[in-house]
């Protein structure tokens, strides 16, 4: 395939299996390099055939091995028409934002026939992560795993699997996508929703053509299998459930929960969770499916994306059955699982949670139409925090704040909005008159934060998944309705909180979410929504420099590419 990776993904199986019987001598942090050429591909699904942007002309694309401590360098060479950008979606990137990859805000796109090495230390960080395209919508078809096994001798902190998958879920158009999403924005409304849901790039056999298009998954009675799972979809977050199989959750995000057992899981875009599966039931066929969670009165693809876990020695022929997956509207059950997330803290995987706050911020999420001459309605559809539509700069907003470049961005996001309302009542239809611009939020460095983002019912209620690029943050509480700062406080985990860089806000809910701002550079904080993030529901942070040695952004790399 022409990736050149120094740890294959066959080897990793194999050191897999052994690890749990030897105990290996600690070996120095090591070296990972991979060649991602970024070229386009025909790819057919669903009967129709198309050019795709792929790495290594892999759909998906390339699994990165690293173990928690290595240093990871990818060279990233442009042969599509696009210019593009990679996000390693969950490293930190401590000081490091030069390879954090989202396009204008810490650098500049690849142009088409250049290269870019994104070269990073992994620390304090071992699960799954995930890397995807962060630019356009080109995430559709450029996307990849990205595993971090822990440093030798380490064990899991739970029954070590006899092996792992990792099920990269996903959405495939028949048609081509960034055409479909310049017709939108022209027009003002959402491209058409995808045509399939798919399992490592499979939609399975439920849809047309696809009988060839259905991942399969060999198990051994008896063994017990960790999958890492990823919402790769750009726009929804799915239910997914392994007929005749419980999972048992043991990490999200790349961190350890404490475990528990359950028939179906939710995950929002840009979430990762790791599961273990015991193959303990009838050798049979069994489906595995996903399918879009929505509870808001928007459209949704009730169908179902599936792929099969096969017991060993049982033929093909076997017609699999289908799990349960809760309805598409459950709310219920989205709250309840949601509750049951927690970080496994433990002395070796302790809680950093901040306990003190020095700046409390609450953002309100906002959906709404500004006016559009040319397009269908007269309007365009926006998307705001604190009624703010971000305005993307023309160069890497990093690069201007590193150089001090002046009139690239101010630094005055309000920390609340200017006019309170009842956010979560009837619809509101009134005009906010939503104000566009590139404005940050600058944090002390070390500062701790709260940030409580709250869903409104401008236009309408929706869970939308939050994601802070450069951080970890812990989910500390969350409701349906508005935020109460004089109650709701009192029932903050401050525990054992769930620890993540992904949060999905409930529909017509909030959640508050703390971190400390220990790592200075430009961070991304967006709605995880390809939709809303290309309608301004984004904005970024400031973080200072400390005053120490080691508590300013490295100076840019060489090859940093220009606007
Ligand atoms: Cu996974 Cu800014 O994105």
């Amino acid at each position: 395939m022409g990736s050149r990776c120094s740890f294959f993904p066959g080897l990793a199986f194999l050191m897999f299996g052994f690890l749990g019987f030897m105990i290996l001598p600690a070996a120095d942090a090591a070296i990972k390099k991979y060649q991602f050429d970024v070229q386009v591909r025909n790819v057919s699904r669903l009967c129709h055939a198309k050019p795709i942007v792929t790495v290594n002309g892999m759909f998906p694309g390339p699994t990165i091995y690293a173990r928690e401590g290595d240093r990871v360098i990818i060279n990233v060479t442009n042969h599509a028409q696009y210019n593009m950008s990679i996000h390693w979606h969950g490293i930190k990137q401590f000081r490091n934002g030069w390879a954090d990859g989202p396009a204008y805000i810490t650098q500049c796109p690849i142009q088409t026939g250049s290269a870019y090495t994104y070269d990073f230390n992994v620390t304090g960080q071992r699960g799954t992560l995930w890397w995807h395209a962060h630019i356009l919508w080109l995430r559709a078809t450029v996307y990849g795993a990205l595993v971090i096994m822990p440093k030798p001798g380490t064990p899991f902190p739970f029954p070590q699997p006899y092996s792992e998958v990792n099920l990269l879920l996903g959405e495939w158009w028949n048609n081509d996508i960034e055409a479909l999403v310049k017709q939108g924005n022209s027009r003002g409304l959402p491209p058409n929703m995808s045509d399939a849901h798919t399992i490592n790039g499979k939609p399975g056999p439920l849809f047309p053509c696809s009988e060839k298009h259905t991942f399969a998954m060999e198990v051994e009675s008896g063994k017990t299998y960790l999958l890492r799972i990823i919402n790769a979809a750009l726009n929804d977050e799915l239910f997914f459930a392994i007929a005749g199989h419980d999972m048992t959750v043991v990490e999200i995000d790349a961190v350890y929960t404490k475990p528990f057992t359950t028939q179906a899981l939710l995950i929002a875009p840009g979430q990762t969770t790791n599961v273990l599966v015991q193959a303990n039931q009838a050798p049979n066929r069994y489906f595995m499916a996903a399918r879009p969670f929505m509870d808001a009165p928007l459209p949704v693809d009730k169908q179902m994306a599936t792929g099969i876990l096969q017991y060993k020695g049982v033929p093909n022929t076997v017609l699999p059955s289908l799990p349960q997956l809760p309805a598409s509207n459950d709310t219920a059950f989205a709250l309840s699982y949601n509750k049951k997330l927690r970080s496994l803290n433990t002395p070796q995987f302790p809680v950093n949670v901040p306990l003190k706050v020095d700046r409390n911020l609450f953002y309100t999420i906002g959906l709404g139409r500004n006016p559009c001459l040319t397009c269908v309605n007269g309007t365009r559809l926006t998307g705001s925090l604190n009624n703010i539509s971000f305005v993307m700069p023309n160069i890497g907003l990093l690069q201007a704040h590193y150089s001090k470049i002046k009139g690239v961005f101010r630094t005055d996001f309000p920390d609340r909005p200017s006019t309170p309302f009842n956010y979560t009542s009837a619809p509101l239809t009134a005009n906010l008159g939503t104000s566009q611009g590139t404005r940050l939020s600058k944090l002390a460095f070390n500062s701790t934060v709260e940030l409580v983002l709250q869903d409104t019912n401008l236009l309408t209620v929706e869970s939308h998944p939050f994601h802070l690029h450069g951080y970890n943050f812990f989910v500390v509480g969350s409701g349906i309705g508005n935020f109460d700062p004089a109650k709701d406080p009192a029932n903050y985990n401050l525990i054992d909180p769930p620890e993540r860089n992904t949060v999905g806000v409930p529909t017509g809910g909030w959640t508050a979410i703390r971190f400390r701002a220990d790592n200075p550079g430009v961070w991304f904080m967006h709605c995880h929504l390809e939709l809303h993030t290309g309608w301004g529901l984004k904005m970024a942070f400031v973080v200072e420099d400390g005053e120490g040695p080691d508590q300013s952004v490295l100076p840019p790399p060489k090859d940093l590419p220009p606007c």
